[in-house]
């Protein structure tokens, strides 16, 4: 099924949170690209100015193309509010993220906003999380991570492209994709990934967002706060 439609609609109602002056946290993948098409028409309709700090080199190249002024995130101490997707979202509102691999840079923004929006759609909202964790790791750690990772109940798989060479982030990292099946506690989890050595981001966030929106058939949706 496809959510185009009310990803566009969303993305376009999610303006509201803007406000002149704003410095704003650009997410990756898709709803986030719907997000920063619709901002920057935006910020040209209404002749607003704000300032896009993006996670990833593929979000800052929408934004470049919009003509959204950028910062890089160590410029700034402090984000107004970050819009952003989402793998999964769970009953008590954690995320899972980084399908993309851009969740270290997500998660420094993300730790920095006074406000978060995240958009996903309807598929991607469960009780308990039930898909691999995307985990970002120091490349010497590669085996001594994985080996913690079993230890610890899950089933670690290094992250390729198509012709098998490994995912490399824009930290120079690797990403090990890992299956812990259903997770009842992701917090316990995620502090306990995060606690290994060469860890660099664990792809479950459990800070909350203020506001989710959830894309749902025929081009509607609907807004948690
Ligand atoms: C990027 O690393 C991810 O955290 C994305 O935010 C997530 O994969 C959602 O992407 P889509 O909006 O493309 O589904």
């Amino acid at each position: 099924m496809s959510f185009d439609g009310a990803i566009k609609a969303l993305s376009t109602d999610a303006l509201k949170y803007v406000k002149d002056g704003n410095v704003i946290g650009l997410g990756s993948g898709r709803a986030a690209t719907a997000f920063v098409k619709s901002l920057s028409a935006y910020t040209k309709a209404k002749n607003i100015s704000v300032q896009g700090v993006p996670t990833s080199l593929q979000i800052k190249l929408i934004a470049e193309e919009g003509g959204i002024p950028l910062l890089e995130a160590d410029q700034v101490d402090k984000i107004d509010v970050v819009f952003d997707g989402a793998d999964q979202i769970d009953s008590q509102k954690y995320l899972i993220k980084g399908g993309g691999g851009a969740l270290l840079r997500e998660n420094i923004l993300i730790s920095a906003a006074r406000k978060i929006v995240i958009m996903a759609d309807s598929s991607k909202f469960v009780k308990n999380f039930n898909r691999k964790i995307p985990i970002e790791v120091h490349p010497l750690a590669r085996n001594t991570v994985t080996s913690t990772l079993k230890k610890i109940g899950g089933k670690p798989e290094l992250r390729s492209l198509d012709r098998g060479y490994p995912f490399i982030t824009e930290n120079g990292n690797i990403i090990i994709d890992c299956d812990f099946g259903t997770i009842k506690n992701p917090k316990n989890l995620a502090q306990k990934i995060i606690g290994i050595a060469g860890v660099m981001e664990v792809g479950i966030f459990t800070r909350k967002p203020d506001v989710i929106y959830k894309a749902k058939s025929g081009g509607k949706f609907e807004e948690i706060t």
